[in-house]
């Protein structure tokens, strides 16, 4: 069998309207917007709005997608939702998208890798291409997390925001040259023994509730910089690389310093990082494919470009994947 090559050909994200500043916040708890940013570098975050679901957030991401790639829902047979705030325990949230983008043939499925959801639904898109099994897919990772926060517990209500992000993959074609375009490689972690670090304390099977994240914080703070400095290495080692290739990190956003402490680690000047956590706090799954559709937008990250997607979540889960950007 012939492998295929992915190529990430289009991205789109969505933000619900609502706004809510660490001020607003600081109403509710004990807690201010001088604590959350100095800690967190979050200094507010998107809502969505009663009745608004994950796959609506989603469809959006995906049709700016579709647009962004100059493509259309036909030529999709594709489609994985990473989420952790699925619109109900089934039918999958996918197969809403699915239903929603009037989209009758291929696939639709849901991935729950919380916040490492995007790279963990990337690396299984890429998979289905290179197996041929798809030709072209919508990797989305949506969430409304604000449906699961404990809002009256200050030491998580504060980090997380609503939103989505999506991108296009799709197969090269027999006559394009794609040489080192497309999605290089993926790399997939999880140990775990770590769940009761960071979990939610529900679910349908256990308590019969949806429940509430629950979180400790140095913890997973302590984790995050280990796990994801490992697997950067893991991404770049695997294709012959050091930190100096890569035109753009697009990190997980959870905490500015988390951020901060891996481009340290990869020698990477601030502008080559694109960071959101300020506006759009950790949006779980949707982190990654937000901070990739704002900073191709506004025209830092171009074709060709290489960039290295890091995340990591409850579970623990956590991974890293290689793209360089568009086709030739
Ligand atoms: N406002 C004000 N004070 C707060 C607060 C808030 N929102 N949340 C916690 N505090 C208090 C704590 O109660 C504690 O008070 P104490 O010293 O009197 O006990 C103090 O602030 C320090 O808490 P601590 O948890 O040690 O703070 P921290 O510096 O570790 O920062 C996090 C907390 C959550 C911001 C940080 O640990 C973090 O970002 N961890 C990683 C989280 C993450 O990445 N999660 C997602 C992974 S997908």
């Amino acid at each position: 069998m012939t492998l295929k090559k992915s190529l990430l050909v289009g991205c789109g994200s969505y933000l619900p309207q609502r706004i809510v500043t660490n001020d607003e916040l600081a109403k509710k708890v004990d807690t201010s917007d001088e604590w959350i940013s100095k800690r967190t570098g979050i200094r507010q975050r998107h809502v969505a709005a009663e009745g608004e679901m994950t796959s609506d957030l989603a469809v959006e991401a995906a049709r700016r997608a579709l647009d962004n790639a100059g493509m259309e829902i036909g030529d999709i047979d594709l489609i994985v939702v990473a989420t952790t705030t699925p619109d109900d325990t089934f039918p999958s949230t996918a197969t809403k998208v699915q239903a929603k983008l009037a989209m009758e043939h291929g696939a639709a499925f849901d991935i729950q890798a919380v916040c490492a959801g995007f790279i963990y639904a990337l690396a299984t898109a890429d998979n289905f291409i290179r197996a041929g099994q798809a030709r072209a897919a919508l990797v989305i990772g949506a969430e409304t997390f604000s449906r699961i926060l404990d809002w009256e517990d200050r030491s998580t209500c504060v980090l997380f925001g609503d939103g989505a992000g999506a991108v296009v993959l799709r197969a090269a074609r027999a006559d394009e040259n794609v040489d080192d375009f497309g999605v290089l490689s993926t790399h997939l972690h999880s140990d775990g023994r770590h769940r009761d670090i960071l979990y939610v304390d529900g679910g349908p099977s256990s308590t019969k509730t949806v429940g509430h994240v629950r979180m400790a914080g140095q913890e997973v703070f302590r984790h995050a910089v280990s796990k994801l400095s490992g697997v950067i290495d893991e991404a770049l080692d695997a294709n012959g690389l050091t930190s100096s290739a890569i035109d753009w990190l697009i990190p997980h956003q959870a905490n500015a310093r988390i951020i901060k402490s891996m481009a340290q680690k990869m020698k990477l000047p601030d502008d080559k990082v694109v960071s959101t956590i300020d506006r759009h706090a950790n949006t779980s799954a949707a982190s990654v494919p937000l901070a990739l559709s704002e900073a191709m937008a506004d025209g830092r990250v171009k074709n060709g470009d290489l960039v290295l997607f890091e995340a990591i979540g409850g579970g623990l889960v956590w991974g890293a994947g290689l793209v360089r950007i568009g086709a030739p």
